[in-house]
């Protein structure tokens, strides 16, 4: 197969100074791509700025015969500063990963609301500001792809990461929302899950595992959620140490109740272990879409529900929504 190349393509990367963003910028550059690499140049908490992250992997592009620019804007801040080095430097926009980020962990009972919005807005807000300022030139060329950086504490919750955990699930339901408002102008937008040794892990993990989660294991899935061939709009993917995967929601075969049952707790409780059952033979399935999720009606829509209007069916309320 031959090589996917990024010629004439423009991708912007926040928080590529260090970390996953750097290996991002490095590798899109070393395939065509002109990359804007931003960063503020904080600590990990978020504290301070700098030129130089930024500075040096630019540097390091140019070395190897790439094309880069350097950007110190905040995401939440300047968004619109971002997008337009791209524009004002290489006179376009073509991918957008959304991969700049902090920590600020504390168990909820001491977590302050301060200590929650400030994660909240780097990696949540920043990423909407981000997307919003550089959507309209998606839309007019037709074309664009967004990463988006969620996290398996995003996905399954981690003991001590609220803030950043609500930020990291909010950045996949923003990724499924926009992939279906972009289909129609090639807009595509996907989430990864990835693992992988930076300043984020190195004080955590030990150091047998952190040797394994190298960046340049992530980099090759975004680069291929970034092309023009990516196959795929809306995933979610988990990525790290050399496995790549998909992650999707499953729904249970869940149980009808007939209006005869009485819809109480009780009648609930009662067939717990056959409402929540995923194993095998037991009709679970994967929604992707609203409709799938209609689905599950089916069979319920065809009962008749009363209301103070008279019977309606879940049909019918859809329409009314
Ligand atoms: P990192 O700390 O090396 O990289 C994050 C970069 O974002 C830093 O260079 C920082 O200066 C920059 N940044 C922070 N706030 C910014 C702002 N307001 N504006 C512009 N730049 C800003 O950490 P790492 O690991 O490379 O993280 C990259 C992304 O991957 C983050 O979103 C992180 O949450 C996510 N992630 C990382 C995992 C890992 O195992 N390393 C696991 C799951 C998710």
């Amino acid at each position: 197969m031959s090589q996917l190349r990024f010629d004439n393509k423009v991708v912007v990367i926040t928080g590529a100074g260090g970390g996953l963003g750097k290996e991002y910028a490095l590798q899109f550059a070393s395939r065509g791509a002109k990359v804007v690499v931003n960063d503020l140049g904080g600590t990990l908490g978020g504290a301070g700025t700098s030129s130089r992250a930024a500075d040096l992997v630019v540097a390091n592009i140019k070395e190897a015969g790439g094309e880069a620019v350097a950007n110190y804007d905040n995401v939440v801040l300047n968004p619109e500063g971002i997008i337009d080095t791209a524009i004002k430097s290489f006179g376009a926009i073509h991918v957008l990963v959304n991969n700049a980020g902090i920590l600020n962990d504390s168990s909820f009972k001491k977590m302050t609301e301060e200590q929650f919005q400030q994660v909240i807005d780097v990696h949540l807000t920043g990423a909407f500001k981000l997307t919003k300022y550089a959507w309209k030139f998606f839309k007019q060329q037709k074309y664009g792809r967004i990463i988006n950086t969620a996290s398996p504490a995003g996905l399954y919750g981690n003991f001590g990461q609220a803030n950043y955990s609500a930020a990291k699930l909010a950045l996949v339901a923003l990724a499924e929302t926009l992939a279906k408002e972009g289909q129609k102008y090639n807009i595509k937008v996907n989430a990864i899950a990835p693992l992988a040794r930076s300043r984020m892990t190195e004080a955590i993990l030990p150091e047998d595992i952190l040797e394994k989660l190298g960046p340049d294991k992530v980099a090759p899935l975004v680069l291929l959620l970034g092309h023009d061939m990516v196959p795929s709009t809306g995933g979610i993917f988990e990525v790290a140490a050399g496995f790549y995967g998909q992650i999707t929601w499953q729904r249970s075969g869940g149980s009808y109740f007939n209006p005869n049952d009485s819809y109480t707790p009780e009648a609930i409780l009662h067939k717990w272990n056959e409402l929540t059952t995923f194993e095998k033979g037991s009709q679970s399935s994967y929604p992707r879409e609203l409709k799938d999720y209609e689905s599950a009606f089916k069979k319920a829509s065809r009962m008749p529900i009363e209301n103070s209007q008279g019977k309606v069916t879940i049909n019918s309320l859809k329409e009314k929504v």
